[in-house]
């Protein structure tokens, strides 16, 4: 089987990882890739938001599965341009693609489904921001409802913090989005959907703010670890009957049915789990713990979804214990982040680029934000740990800067579901 999978970060390396280890899979391709992918894959450069360029490349190449990672070419359409050339996709249409490209479409999903998630108002006036930001917090959620790959979110208890991006939102074109905190810890459950079937992957949980603690701003995100010892028994099987499958129904009835991954973003609070965002794809960092624990060969399991018979697949099998992804971020980031240093140690194992490419003198360097994950599994979270900071001490770039604590919390058992 020739595959070819878009994207360019450390989600897309992972996929490939996955597919390179399906003894069915004979060709690897990525578009446009980066440094990391291109020692498995062929490169090649698309514009990923055109239908007919990624048709194109596919024929080209002859693909029997094309798989999206990022949400931009979901939304635009690329996923069905294509289904209606006959090609197996893995991937929603654009129409399901509005559970993340349009938050006020997505609340209006989970409303009709009767799923638990945060009151939330969408403010278009300026003038209206102030009297909407009483009606809420402290702790204020501002997002952007429009496609920010996670990073158009802040959650702030400074109500000057809070007023300013959600200012910035509506010069920027687009409305904002007031939501009510959840509490509770977070947890993404990603699930392969096909219609009305919805098989769960492992829990995993990411670490959003830049800093250790959890301080500083948000990101895309800094690391990640699955599975989550902390969960209670019982509470993947009641999010997928809670959440995931009445969405997925819902979204069959209102014909958008979902064909992909639905990466539900959760907070598990006293009541249960209630729904902060859904996203269309698989999530970074945690895909690349997540996959890094996934026996069943990667390629039959989205093929099954991108040929409509994931309700045959047989039960996935994982590889006993835990993975860690610590995510290398350039200077700043989250901030405009500093590119073009060489990077040394980035072809050890477990090391996942996402913003690499090469100088004219074929060194790979740093070429976005989060820069390169890095991956360790062991027989138990504290191994899993170990592992991962050992790779990333064989990483070297200038200016660089990581989590120390990723898992840390749930290694010394300091998570909890609060009490109602
Ligand atoms: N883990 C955050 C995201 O992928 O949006």
């Amino acid at each position: 089987m020739r595959v070819l999978v878009i994207g360019s970060g450390g989600r897309e390396h992972a996929l490939l990882l996955g597919l390179d280890r399906d003894p069915s899979v004979t060709e690897l391709h990525a578009a446009p890739g980066n440094a990391g992918t291109a020692t498995l894959a062929r490169n090649h450069s698309v514009d990923a938001k055109s239908g007919d360029a990624v048709v194109a490349l596919a024929r080209e190449i002859g693909a029997d599965l094309v798989v999206i990672g990022p949400e931009v070419p979901l939304v635009h359409g690329v996923a069905d341009a294509l289904r209606d050339a006959g090609i197996a996709v893995f991937g929603p249409s654009a129409t399901a693609a509005q559970i993340e490209g349009s938050k006020a479409f997505a609340k209006d999903v989970m409303a009709s489904a009767g799923v638990a998630t945060a009151r939330a108002e969408s403010v278009t006036a300026i003038a209206d921001v102030d009297a909407a930001l009483d009606r809420f917090g402290p702790t204020w959620v501002v997002k952007d409802d429009g496609l920010a790959a996670g990073k158009g979110v802040v959650v702030t208890s400074d109500r000057d913090e809070a007023r300013a991006h959600a200012v910035a939102v509506i010069e920027g074109g687009n409305p904002v989005l007031l939501e009510s905190f959840l509490v509770g810890p977070e947890v993404s459950l990603f699930c392969l959907v096909d219609g009305e079937t919805v098989v769960p992957l492992l829990p995993a949980q990411d670490h959003k703010r830049v800093g250790d603690g959890d301080e500083g701003p948000n990101t895309g995100g800094m690391g990640a670890y699955a599975p989550l010892p902390w969960l209670p028994d019982g509470m993947v099987d009641r999010i997928v009957d809670e959440v995931v499958a009445p969405v997925a129904t819902e979204m069959v009835a209102r014909g958008a049915g979902f064909s992909g991954l639905l990466y539900a973003g959760l907070a598990i609070g006293p009541d249960g789990p209630s729904v902060v965002e859904f996203n269309c794809r698989f999530g970074d960092p945690e895909t690349q713990a997540v996959l890094d624990l996934l026996e069943t060969p990667l390629g039959e399991v989205l093929g099954a979804v991108a040929n409509g018979t994931l309700a045959e697949l047989e039960s996935l099998r994982w590889f006993e214990g835990s993975a860690v992804v610590v995510v290398l971020a350039a200077e700043n980031y989250p901030g405009a982040p500093r590119t073009g240093d060489v990077i040394s140690g980035h072809e050890a194992d477990g090391v996942l680029h996402a913003g690499t490419a090469w100088n004219d003198a074929g060194d790979v360097i740093s070429s976005g934000g989060r820069v390169l994950s890095v991956v360790g599994r062991g027989a138990d979270l504290a191994r899993a740990r170990a592992q991962a900071y050992d790779r990333l001490d064989s990483v070297s770039l200038a200016g660089s800067h990581f989590r120390t604590d990723i898992g840390a919390a749930a290694q010394a058992g300091r998570i909890s579901i609060p009490a109602g």
